[in-house]
């Protein structure tokens, strides 16, 4: 066999170097009858082999489709037909036993196959549904003989599976066989009469190539295999490839609107054709699977053909999609009408604005409006759960003795905190926020009005907390007969007696009662006033609210109702803030060194505990930013900040007991000889005021620090912070800083298998002294973070710190820790990093955390420190040790004590910690895990022997988990490092989330790694 098989790549090998030119290394791919080799040389080709007796003319239709596309539309991802060095298409040669056979080549796209290609994203689907688009149009005149083939595959034909139901036994697959054959012949003489021309006839996820780096966006980069290529309505080939697409997808909705709607975006669809699009997409499968159980039938022993039709059935069983809201979803996704009609009943709700009867019994023209949404206001406390009592408030700034006030349509809320409202399994996952009604407040009892003939569509009382209480649903048509329906919310369930479904209503007829709270949900009374254009789908339970990733299709069934109100669009549409405008008014007005996070920059508005919301009340977990030490937004830090702003807010020049309250709070949490306090703005004051206590004792100027260290972006700062001056168009080393190298034990000089490395790291402290007595300088100090953050998330070996400082202390100079990053808790086992150090410093900078944004920055040291620095002018910092600030900076503290968050950040810390060192076990890509409670790196590498940084890989996690609502960061020298440092907040549920989401995306990029 082994001969066998060299002898025929040797054989095609020379056939391919004769007849076309190409000197390629052949070895043979899958393939039944034909035989497929991939020719490797300077290109990669595919060189196809038919079976003895292939027809020529089935061949010369696939050249010559090629080549069509790629004459007619070149963009088309598919393979280019190589001739033969004679011109021919393909040739006809005898294999090496003799027989004729034909064979031609094409050139092999990169990528891997759709199937075996993570993330089958969305934006991928978008991307495939243009290139099908694109290759369809491009086929749209071309013609051949052989293109008129009837056979088993040609889906207009389908039905020939209704003959051939015998294998499927079980009844329920059956009828549900059954009813798609039924729906198809419904569509039928639809189908018939559509255009019938050119099509691909098999986008199935074998025949598309994808291609995707870590910098280059997943992309379609080959439409391959014509063989099932005939003439048939184009919607055809997006229905077939949208039967495969959909299988195995979570949100299969979502992927087939983004499939559609690439393709309407390269070759227009209409109504009518996306209406086939679903009982196709169906009638495909169905043939599949009858066609496989046939197979079965024929070839018992093969169990491969029952397990190739399970994503299939699976997907006709599970039922994951809503059938009567598909084509109205598909249709919205293409920007066209949801209904015919639709367009037809906004023309005359629009014609009739201002001729509608009063809903709320009076001209709401000049009522006033009041903003729920995200951005302006700040209801309900906390995002994740609204309590009746405060739900009975909402608004209630608005009210002004009775007076009717209006909430927007289009508005985001993030008053929708039941579960029901989440749209998958985590608090970050998107969530249904955007109101699709206008509110109108008004004291209970108000009667309401039917704004136009109507018959009463739905009456309820929807008890469940926070839902509508009283609800009615009122059909309507216009004079040409289209109906539309209205809903309003929140309603005294007296209806349930006083209204009949059926029963009609006159225009201005009263129908109904605003309820109290008691009634309408537990809402401030108010009506929730929606209109839908359709019902289909939606039964009698409309959603008020929807994910704002899916107004494109609620915002057209539902539009704003203001013509109904008699009032104008803009007047009750909410805008929210346009993202791009913020942007480009930031390139204009600040520097372009301010830099902003992410290929994709978020803005954010509201925050609660550890999480962000967008302008859109998109909810992110904030993994990344350890200012907020006590979670976004806390009540207490509120509270306190409200309260003295309300006192008044002055400087330490004058007594107050919340600056001492404040400095004896830190001092019980410091070592003994740390005693005296001094307030600033922030860290790099801190740093500042660090240096001059450190010279003030020594009367030395030079300082030694580690490398790629980070203490702040004043001058003083940044000439002690390597990590900015030998950046890129940095100042440089100042001649009176030595440097030493990070004790890094995992990429160092030192590494972890070396006991001593410690002292050794420690050690190098010996060649900063020898340099400072060469230039005839003298010691001023030592300043190190603690454990170095932007450095990498760097755990020094334990002991580095207490040696470091022995050495320090040797040659006269003091001992400064920057525990900016490190301290308060965060590190779970211990308050502050110098602890874990068995190091005990002269001075600690505290900053960041200790204002939980409010800026604030605190040195403490010694007794004898600060009387040197006393010798000196007066200290005085302005802001720094405001009343405000030490009433903040105290309340941090005690909330870190009260809610036991450093124990909060040893659980959950440990917790993340397994998790991603479980994750280390299965991605390479995992070089490191390391850190303590909350402050985590997770260094990523090409290579666990080399550990060479994977920057590129990191900035594509980062990227991936920011699309996936997860806010992380990239540091270290090379900006491999996975910096996971939330707020102390943080809980099992998102700790779980973010393993999952890394997981997901690890796997990703063990893939897109492969590939290269
Ligand atoms: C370790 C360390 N020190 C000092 C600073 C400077 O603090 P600020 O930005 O408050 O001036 C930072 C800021 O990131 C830091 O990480």
């Amino acid at each position: 066999m082994r001969a066998n098989g060299h002898n025929m790549t040797h054989h095609w090998q020379s056939v391919l170097r004769d007849i076309w030119g190409i000197h390629a290394t052949v070895t043979p791919l899958d393939g039944e009858l034909d035989l497929n080799f991939l020719a490797t040389g300077a290109q990669d080709y595919v060189l196809k082999v038919m079976r003895i007796g292939c027809p020529v003319d089935f061949i010369d239709l696939q050249c010559r489709a090629f080549n069509h596309i790629a004459h007619n539309a070149p963009d088309v991802p598919v393979p280019d037909v190589i001739t033969t060095q004679s011109g021919e298409f393909f040739a006809s040669v005898p294999d090496e036993a003799g027989a004729k056979r034909l064979v031609w080549v094409l050139r092999k796209a990169e990528g891997r196959t759709y199937a075996n290609f993570r993330p089958q994203s969305v934006a991928l689907l978008r991307d495939l549904g243009h290139a099908i688009g694109a290759m369809d149009r491009a086929l749209a005149d071309f013609k051949h003989p052989a293109l008129a083939r009837d056979f088993k595959w040609n889906l207009t034909q389908g039905d020939w599976i209704s003959d051939h139901l015998e294998g499927i036994t079980a009844p329920k697959r059956r009828a549900l066989i059954s009813d798609i054959l039924a729906a198809f012949s419904t569509i039928k003489p639809a189908l018939k009469s559509l255009p019938h021309v050119a099509i691909h006839n098999d986008v199935n996820d074998y025949n598309v190539i994808v291609g995707g780096t870590l910098t280059k966006p997943p992309h379609v980069t080959g439409l391959i295999d014509l063989g099932d290529i005939c003439a048939s309505p184009r919607i055809c080939d997006l229905a077939i490839a949208g039967a495969y697409m959909v299988l195995g997808q979570a949100d299969p909705e979502q992927a087939l609107a983004a499939l559609v709607a690439g393709y309407h975006a390269a070759y227009p669809l209409t109504p009518a054709e996306v209406d086939l699009i679903w009982p196709l997409l169906r009638m495909r499968l169905a043939v599949s699977v009858v066609n496989s159980t046939q197979m079965a039938l024929e070839n018992p022993h093969d169990p491969y053909v029952v397990i190739s039709q399970k994503p299939a059935w699976d997907f006709l069983e599970a039922g994951a999609v809503n059938e009567e809201l598909i084509s109205k979803r598909l249709r919205a996704a293409c920007g066209l009408p949801i209904t015919d009609a639709a367009p037809r009943v906004q023309a005359w709700l629009d014609q009739e604005r201002g001729n509608f009867a009063p809903i709320m019994g009076e001209d709401l023209a000049r009522a006033p409006m009041g903003t729920l949404s995200v951005e302006h206001s700040t209801w309900p406390q906390n995002p994740f759960d609204l309590p009746l009592a405060e739900a009975a408030l909402v608004g209630q700034e608005y009210e002004d003795n009775g007076r009717i006030w209006l909430g927007y349509y289009n508005e985001p809320r993030l008053i929708y905190t039941a579960p029901a409202f989440r749209r998958g399994p985590w608090k970050a996952s998107n969530r249904r926020s955007v109101h699709l009604a206008i509110d109108a407040f008004a004291p209970a009892q108000t009667t309401l009005h039917a704004p136009m003939k109507a018959t009463v569509h739905v009456v309820e009382n929807r008890t469940a907390h926070l839902d509508y209480g009283g609800v009615v649903i009122l059909r309507h048509e216009t004079p040409n007969g289209d109906a539309f329906f209205t809903l309003y919310g929140h309603l005294n369930p007296e209806v349930l007696e006083t209204l009949q479904v059926g029963q009609t209503l006159a225009k201005g007829e009263a129908f109904a009662r605003l309820g109290d709270v008691t009634q309408s949900g537990g809402w401030a009374p108010h009506v929730h006033f929606q209109l839908a254009l359709s019902t289909d789908g939606m039964g009698e339970d409309w959603p008020g609210v929807a994910d704002p990733d899916e107004m494109y299709l609620w915002g057209a069934i539902c539009p704003n109702p203001a013509a109904l109100m008699n009032l104008p669009d803009a007047k009750v549409a909410f805008t929210p803030t346009d993202k791009d405008a913020v942007k480009a008014e930031r390139d204009r007005l600040f520097g372009r060194n301010l830099r902003l996070s992410y290929a994709d920059p978020v803005m954010l508005v509201r925050g609660w505990k550890h999480h962000l919301f967008d302008e859109w009340g998109r909810p992110y977990l904030d993994a990344y930013n350890n200012v907020p030490h006590v979670g976004h937004a806390h009540p207490r830090i509120q509270a306190v900040a409200a309260d003295q702003l309300k006192r008044m807010n002055s400087n330490t020049r004058y007594l107050h007991p919340a600056q001492t309250d404040f400095a004896q709070k830190i001092v019980s949490k410091m070592p003994k000889s740390l005693s005296v306090c001094f307030f600033v703005n922030s860290g790099s004051e801190a740093n500042e005021l660090a240096l001059r206590l450190a010279r003030a004792k020594t009367g030395g100027k030079d300082m030694i620090t580690p490398d790629h260290g980070y203490h702040g972006n004043t001058t003083g700062a940044i000439d002690i912070s390597a990590y900015k001056f030998n950046a890129k168009g940095g100042v440089g080393q100042p001649d009176w800083v030595q440097l030493v190298e990070v004790a890094d034990d995992y990429r160092g000089s030192y590494r972890r298998d070396d006991p001593d490395r410690a002292e050794k790291f420690a050690a190098l402290v010996g060649d900063a002294l020898a340099a400072i007595e060469k230039r005839g300088g003298k010691l001023a100090g030592f300043i190190a973070e603690t454990f170095p953050s932007v450095g990498g998330q760097i755990i020094p070996p334990k002991g580095y710190l207490s040696a470091v400082y022995q050495r320090v202390r040797a040659a006269g100079g003091v001992c400064i820790a920057d525990e900016v990053q490190t301290g308060l808790g965060r590190l779970g086992d211990y308050y502050f990093g110098f602890e874990q150090q068995n190091a005990v410093p002269d001075i600690v900078v505290l900053g960041k955390p200790i204002g939980n944004g409010h800026p604030l920055g605190v040195v403490v040291t010694t007794r004898q420190i600060a009387e040197a620095f006393a010798k000196g002018p007066e200290y005085f910092s302005t802001f720094g040790g405001s009343t405000l600030s030490c009433r903040m900076g105290k309340e941090v503290l005690d909330i870190v004590d009260d809610e036991g968050l450093m124990e909060n950040a040893r659980v959950m810390g440990a917790r993340l910690f397994d998790g991603l060192a479980t994750l280390q076990k299965r991605h390479d890509v995992i070089g490191d895990v390391r850190g303590y409670g909350l402050f985590i790196g997770v260094d990523l590498v090409w290579d666990p022997e080399s550990r060479a940084p994977a920057t590129q890989i990191a900035e594509y996690v980062k990227n991936h988990l920011r699309a996936h609502r997860i806010l992380i960061g990239c540091e270290g020298p090379f900006d491999n490092i996975l910096k996971i440092r939330p707020p102390l907040t943080i809980d099992a549920e998102d700790v779980e989330m973010l393993l999952t989401v890394l997981g997901k995306t690890l796997e990703e990029v063990d893939q897109m790694r492969e590939e290269h």
